[in-house]
């Protein structure tokens, strides 16, 4: 072996938070284990954070605490440099900036930064011929990213999808479970740990949009957009949502989802959606329950591969990013997505209206005569039909439900059957649409 084979991987660890120190504990309870499989050891040279007197859980008193962390992509006695602060901005982008443009090799697990700023760091990367890597940034501890770069590399990938916050997961099965409104769920979440304290990212399907912009841009080497993503959180499924979806053969979760459209071979357009959907019972992402994440990735020529495991806390996460570290101390890295950014393609936004499907519209309605019949006409007239229909007795809080589910059409028509109904003094409140997944 080579001398530089063979020397330390001298790592600077940034963010010691729940992933950092995550890092630091699994580095050291792996440790020999880590040096024979990256045929090298691997050691922590410098620690930093914003508050050195915070209790980690940790003895850190072996490693350097640095101040500033701008000097670490200056020196040379560190080889890559591990970020674990997050921010799609700030002291993470500057960091990044500065370790790639140094040719420092950067881990990080930020899915905010990459989804909005991996192109330019890829582009950085390449042109001074180090790693950037992400493992941990998308599905946590689950090798989603190794296994479209490399595992899935050969295939063209037609849709990949999956359910990629294990917060709204979380919350979507609890209320699946008991019965309990979302407000309440989201409580218990927070107290439990489950939900941060400002769930904004998470309920409201950005975190998940962060995530499919990345997945998008490996699995059909386009250019992540991550502007282009529809995003449409949780706050709005109602109990009765998840209780009549089961009465009609699904299950309620946030789908994150990306196609790329496909003529003779080129692609012609990027559909991007992060959507509470209907999933039907026998698909495997209906059995994807709590705070798991799951991935589908389907190829031209492997079919379909169904990645699954704990998207996200200390141990899942340091798990990722570490692999991402040994893959750098192995000198065993490429083009962050997959290929040359430069030869990521730039798309146009699909037209989502073109699309056919299923869907699931929920009415809460006045308790009178003819409400029905308004709905069904309405429906008739954008070109909607009914392929089952539950009507629910009012109750105190809810009114009368409607709970609708369409044989498959043009999204376009669903569009337009809202526009129609939009402003009905028969309707309660907004109605709720969910696309089934097919
Ligand atoms: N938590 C997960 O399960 C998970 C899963 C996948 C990906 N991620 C990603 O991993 C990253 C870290 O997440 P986390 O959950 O570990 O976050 P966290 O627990 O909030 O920790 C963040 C760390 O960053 C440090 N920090 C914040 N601002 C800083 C600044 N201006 N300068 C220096 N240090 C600063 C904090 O320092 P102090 O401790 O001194 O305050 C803290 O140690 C994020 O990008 C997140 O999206 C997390």
């Amino acid at each position: 072996m080579t001398d530089a084979a063979t020397r330390p991987l001298r790592l600077a660890i940034v963010g010691l938070g729940t992933v950092g120190a995550g890092v630091i504990r699994l580095l050291e309870t792996n440790r020999d284990l880590i040096a024979r499989r990256a045929g090298r050891p691997i050691e922590v040279i410098a620690i930093s954070a914003r508050d050195r007197s915070k209790d980690r859980g940790l003895d850190l008193s072996a490693y350097e605490w640095v101040d500033d962390m701008a000097t670490l992509a200056q020196r040379d006695d560190i080889d890559t440099v591990v970020e674990l602060i997050g921010g799609a901005d700030g002291p993470a982008l500057t960091l990044a900036r500065q370790c790639l443009s140094q040719g420092k090799p950067f881990v990080t697990a930020n899915k905010a930064m990459i989804a909005h700023h991996g192109l330019d760091l890829a582009h950085e990367a390449e042109r001074s011929g180090v790693a950037l890597k992400y493992e941990a940034a998308v599905a946590g501890g689950v090798p989603v990213i190794k296994g479209l770069r490399e595992g899935a590399a050969a295939n063209r990938i037609m849709r990949v999808y999956g359910i990629l916050n294990g917060t709204c997961n979380y919350i979507l099965s609890t209320m699946e479970q008991h019965g309990s409104p979302f407000d309440q769920v989201l409580d218990e979440a927070q107290a439990k740990g489950y939900a941060e304290a400002d769930p904004t990212f998470d309920i409201d399907g950005i975190d998940a949009a962060h995530k499919l912009s990345i997945l998008a841009s490996l699995a059909f080497g386009t250019e992540i957009d991550f502007g282009s993503v529809d995003i449409t959180g949780i706050r709005h499924v109602l109990a009765a949502d998840i209780r009549e979806a089961a009465a009609l053969g699904f299950k309620v979760r946030l789908v994150a989802m990306a196609e790329c459209e496909a003529e003779g071979g080129d692609n012609v357009g990027l559909f991007q959606r992060v959507h509470p959907m209907l999933v039907p019972l026998d698909h495997p992402l209906s059995h994807v329950d709590g705070a798991l994440n799951a991935v589908v990735a389907e190829g031209n020529f492997v079919g379909r591969l169904f990645f699954q495991g704990a998207g996200a806390g200390e141990g899942p996460t340091a798990s990722a990013v570490v692999a991402d570290v040994i893959d750098v101390a192995r000198d065993e890295y490429g083009p962050a997505f997959a290929m040359p950014a430069e030869w990521l393609q730039r798309q146009v936004k699909a037209d989502t209206g073109q699309r056919i499907g299923r869907a699931y519209l929920r009415f809460q309605v006045e308790d009178r005569p003819g409400v029905l019949a308004e709905i069904t006409a309405a429906m008739r007239d954008a070109g909607v039909s009914i392929e089952s229909v539950i009507q629910r007795a009012a109750t105190a809080d809810e009114g009368v439900l409607v709970a609708i589910v369409t044989h498959p059409g043009a999204l376009s028509a669903i569009d337009d059957l809202l526009r129609r109904l939009g402003g009905s003094d028969s309707l309660l409140g907004d109605p709720m649409l969910m696309h089934i997944l097919d």
